[in-house]
């Protein structure tokens, strides 16, 4: 490999992250006037996002009128177990209709009714249909639109850039160092203000509906290290139905539209049994409620031959089927020569989203470090114990243009670009450093974290094997500066593996340690040693301590403002937080 070089690069607001979120708030700071840079991993066509199946919620009332955002708000805080910040869970429903109309009007092909209104879907929980769509590639709808857009904006981007650490001189933000993935040439950013999108950790879990490579932990740990605070990482949603096979598929998602058309659910006994887990709802209930009963039909024996359980849609049209969930039936067809509209699939739980990520503030999404602000998956507080499926692209849309604005505002404020010599040679060296070779690989080792947070601190959890997780973790923590590192014919993508593996033990043990402190079950989360639930709950943080530590504490989860409605009344309250028997 040749010799590498330094750059600088130097803008108002830096943007790291190429999803939904870091696309949409790059957009609003080049908006109000400023200077900006976009920094990803992928290429632009291509984040996470674009996995994001079956659609976006936005209570348009297009197919049925009585919705409204209050019951949106209603909705998303009941399904959350009460732990979502109620001021975030107010601007997600209230703003997310004109998010729809911006993408709308920017060209974005949602699906139409006959009369040529935004069609709706159901999906689970939600009380109308409330669900936006694109067949079910939505996200990669949204991404397309999103960079069309992007494309007419100043916004430079810089793909294929790791970032490695964000510079942080007496608790300001002031940008961050990367490096590209193929030549290894590292750059340092210096901004007024930096939005945090790099997404959340489930990959750190075996059975994730992420792709390699992306939602390690990276962006909670660089957000850790610089001195914010990350809550409520315990509550990592697991979707009910992912792929069980073959192998190198199993994870992958089978979207909650497949249900939200029709299909069912059943055991290797051919019972529907939803029945027994909520009848009235029955496979449209609560993911964290479909992602147990799931789990308990397979651990009760009464799973497939791959360890799943069965969903079907063959009911349904071929035609219909191609139409409305065309990526699900070239998914089953490519991966194991099924027809959908055929014969059912096997599913099984897949760890799909984090709930739990950086503290920030409702309004503007700042994070508790001046200058940094966060949005998307990597942040915490809309979602609380369990997301409603099609909130996470109202949150990429909503708080990515907030954060944006916010971080605009802030730079625009700002008379002199804070910099500081020594961060910037302390932050290239450390980059430098993790360059040597060692005795250990980084990809066995993150294998390892995934097989351990899947056995430890899976769909149900207790004390004992999270505190033996915990225990293996910091065993795999002690080799790390062993791990070799080096250029090789790819690039420099092994140092990216290696900062990926520093990054997921941080996202894990501050995973376990919170699903120590919640001792209760509620939402995503239940532990069979505490199955009550703690009166209203509460929000868990999780801070660095002076020794390189973690301080974990629960917290009052923010109080509403008045005026909103009251989600606890109603005689259809079904917060227990109780799901285990
Ligand atoms: O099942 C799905 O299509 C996932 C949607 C979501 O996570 O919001």
């Amino acid at each position: 490999m040749g010799k590498t070089q330094q750059h600088r690069i130097v803008c108002n607001v830096l943007v790291i992250g190429t999803g939904a979120a870091g696309i949409r708030a790059a957009i609003a700071a080049d908006e109000a006037g400023c200077d900006v840079v976009l920094v990803g991993k992928r290429t632009r066509s291509d984040p996470h996002t674009v996995l994001a199946a079956g659609g976006i919620n936005a209570a348009l009332g297009t197919v049925d009128p009585q919705d409204s955002w209050e019951q949106h708000y209603v909705d998303t805080m009941r399904e959350g177990y009460g732990l979502g910040d109620p001021r975030a869970v107010e601007l997600l429903a209230r703003e997310s209709p004109d998010a729809v109309r911006e993408l709308e009007s920017w060209g974005c092909p949602f699906a139409r009714t006959v009369e040529g209104k935004l069609d709706q879907r159901f999906f689970g929980a939600h009380k109308y249909r409330r669900t936006c769509y694109a067949g079910d590639y939505t996200g990669r709808a949204i991404v397309r639109t999103l960079v069309s857009r992007l494309m007419q904006t100043d916004v430079a981007v810089v793909e294929q850039m790791y970032i490695a650490e964000l510079l942080v001189r007496d608790g300001r933000c002031f940008g961050a160092v990367g490096f590209d993935l193929s030549t290894g040439d590292q750059t340092v950013f210096c901004a007024d203000a930096v939005v945090l999108a790099g997404g959340g950790h489930t990959r750190i879990w075996r059975r994730s509906s992420s792709r390699r490579d992306e939602n390690t932990g990276d962006a909670m740990a660089l957000a850790f290290r610089a001195g914010c605070s990350l809550g409520d990482m315990e509550l990592v949603q697991f979707h009910p139905t992912g792929m069980v096979a073959p192998e190198e598929w199993a994870g992958t998602l089978v979207t909650e539209a497949v249900r939200g058309e029709g299909g069912y659910l059943t055991n290797s006994n051919g019972e529907r049994f939803m029945e027994r887990y909520d009848a009235k709802r029955m496979e449209l209930s609560t993911r964290d409620r479909v992602a147990l009963a799931n789990y308990s039909e397979i651990l009760a024996g009464r799973g497939g031959p791959h360890g799943g359980v069965f969903l079907d849609i063959s009911h349904r049209p071929k035609d219909f089927i191609i139409k409305k969930l065309p990526r699900m039936y070239r998914q089953f067809l490519e991966s194991q020569m099924l027809d959908i509209s055929r014969s059912p699939m096997e599913v099984a739980p897949t760890a799909h989203y984090s709930m739990g990520g950086v503290v920030v503030s409702a309004e503007t999404h700042a994070t508790d470090v001046d200058g940094l602000f966060a949005a998307g998956e990597a942040t915490c507080g809309v979602h609380g114990a369990n997301r409603l499926g099609g909130n996470s692209l109202a949150e990429t849309l909503v708080f990515g243009r907030r954060a944006g604005e916010a971080a605009a505002r802030l730079s625009i404020e700002t008379d002199a670009q804070v910099r500081d010599r020594n961060s910037i040679r302390s932050a290239l060296d450390r980059l430098s450093d993790v360059i040597r070779p060692g005795s250990e690989m980084a990809r066995p080792l993150q294998r390892a974290i995934r097989d351990l947070m899947w056995e430890h601190c899976g769909v149900v959890r207790s004390e004992e094997p999270i505190r033996a997780g915990l225990t293996k973790l910091a065993s795999i923590a002690a080799t790390v500066d062993q791990v070799d590192v080096r250029p090789s014919s790819e690039g420099y993508q092994d140092l990216g593996v290696a900062l990926d593996l520093r990054g997921s033990i941080i996202a894990a043990e501050a995973t376990l340690r919170s699903a120590l402190e919640r001792r209760e079950s509620r939402g995503a989360h239940q532990r069979t040693d505490h199955p009550g639930v703690l009166g209203s709950g509460q929000n868990t943080r999780v801070k660095s301590t002076p020794d390189g530590g973690m301080d974990i504490q629960s917290v009052p989860v923010p109080k509403a403002t008045e005026g909103l409605p009251d989600w606890e009344a109603g005689d259809e309250l079904l917060v227990t937080g109780r799901l285990l028997e």
